[in-house]
């Protein structure tokens, strides 16, 4: 059979892009090397899958050119995928604000996309590898243990490098390459944080205290949940602020967002004046972190013996308490892929190859990342949407 597009990669981008372009008539051919389609819906959300942000905005990204994801997003709103959901009569409800997530199953997604992909007459062909591409007169060659699949258009949906063991490889950073393509500096994005040495020692025996913050590096912050681990930080805070971190960032946490931790210090004063520090410090924090920071860092004496001065120090240090992370987790648990395909050789407008005509990438390949909270899946869908019309 013929195709008119071949699409590498059946993950969200992939298998939206395909969508679109067979319903458009489009003779659609998908190619996974997994032995199953959509293995990152599958374990999204805790395997509910947070499929889309209703508050989506390009600020909800990072990308070396911030402009770049707009279009796409305008033309394809988290609107447009609920309106897919709800024809499927897919149950789902709101989190956090705006965050969307299926009642029962990512399964369903997964099941809905496939569904609308055979209604498109989408042909999907999974456990095949494509082992080399070669650009020719009529279009793509594909290369794989199947034979030899050729399309006038290729559509690059191959993700990016987090969680190995779910089918993500560095291919689609390689077809770029191969086509002339820059492929910005890549590193994982949404991840825990380790610390080591001194620095885990001092945290050492944490693990499971978790509490409301705000983190901050690099300009930007996230007020969230912050939760110690064996061999770090994690929880929603520290995963959208690791986006933002690199080892030299200057880490800081304010570990009493919202309150003014000198007023709250000053009335722990005059309401406990006999009362311990650490006693006063633990009913304003977990109370295995409040002593751990007395044992370390903070004196502890009876409240009644703290100057105002040496009560407004302390409230200083814990609205911005420096953390020495020594690294990510990395790709291993790692949600997303920070930098990939650099946009600037991109139609913002197609998702098509400036330097390749035909040549189109989609999702998470590119150099466009998400915040936590269903903008990735957003970004995913939106693309795809946006290739799957011009391909
Ligand atoms: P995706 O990775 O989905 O698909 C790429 C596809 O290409 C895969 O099927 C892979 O097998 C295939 N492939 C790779 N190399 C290939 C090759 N050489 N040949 C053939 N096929 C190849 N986001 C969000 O918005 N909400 C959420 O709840 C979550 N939760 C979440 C949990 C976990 C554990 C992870 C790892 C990630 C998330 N994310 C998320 C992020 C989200 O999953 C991610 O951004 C999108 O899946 C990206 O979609 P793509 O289609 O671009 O890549």
């Amino acid at each position: 059979m013929e195709y008119d597009v071949i699409v590498i990669g059946a993950g969200a981008a992939g298998l939206m892009t395909a969508i679109v372009a067979g319903q458009r008539g489009r003779r659609v051919l998908v190619l996974d090397h997994a032995n199953k389609a959509g293995k990152k819906i599958l374990m999204s959300g805790g395997g509910r899958c947070n499929f889309t942000n209703t508050n989506t905005t390009p600020a909800n990204f990072l990308s070396r050119n911030p402009h770049f994801c707009k279009s796409a997003l305008a033309r394809y709103t988290p609107w447009h995928f609920i309106d897919l959901v709800e024809k499927h009569r897919i149950k789902y409800h709101e989190k956090s604000p705006g965050q969307l997530f299926c009642d029962e199953s990512s399964k369903l997604i997964v099941r809905m996309l496939l569904d609308e992909c055979a209604a498109a007459g989408v042909r999907v062909e999974l456990n095949a590898p494509v082992t080399r591409i070669k650009a020719g007169e009529g279009g793509f060659g594909c290369d794989t243990p199947l034979g030899r699949f050729s399309a006038p258009s290729l559509v690059i949906a191959t993700g990016g490098l987090s969680i190995p063991s779910l089918g993500a490889s560095g291919f689609g950073y390689d077809v770029a390459k191969q086509f002339g393509h820059a492929v910005l500096p890549v590193r994982a994005g949404l991840v825990p944080l380790t610390l080591s040495g001194k620095h885990q020692e001092r945290y050492d025996g944490l693990a499971g205290v978790a509490l409301p913050i705000e983190a901050r590096a690099d300009g930007t912050s996230f007020r969230d949940a912050l939760l110690f681990t064996h061999r770090g930080i994690s929880g929603p805070a520290i995963l959208q602020i690791s986006s933002y971190w690199e080892p030299g960032v200057d880490l800081r946490l304010d570990l009493l967002p919202g309150i003014d931790a000198y007023e709250a210090l000053r009335s722990g004063r005059e309401e406990r004046p006999a009362a311990e520090f650490r006693t006063v410090l633990s009913s304003l924090l977990p109370r295995r972190l409040a002593e751990r920071l007395c044992e370390v860092w903070l004196p502890s004496k009876p409240m009644r013996q703290y100057r105002d001065a040496e009560l407004k120090d302390i409230a200083a240090q814990l609205q911005d308490w420096p953390l020495v992370a020594s690294g990510t987790e990395g790709y291993r648990t790692a949600e997303v892929t920070l930098g990939g395909v650099d946009t600037d050789e991109v139609s913002s407008a197609t998702l098509m190859s400036k330097r390749q005509q035909g040549l189109y990438f989609v999702g998470e390949v590119l150099d466009v990342t998400g915040h936590l909270g269903g903008y990735n899946f957003q970004w995913a869908w939106a693309s795809g949407h946006a290739a799957g019309q011009a391909v």
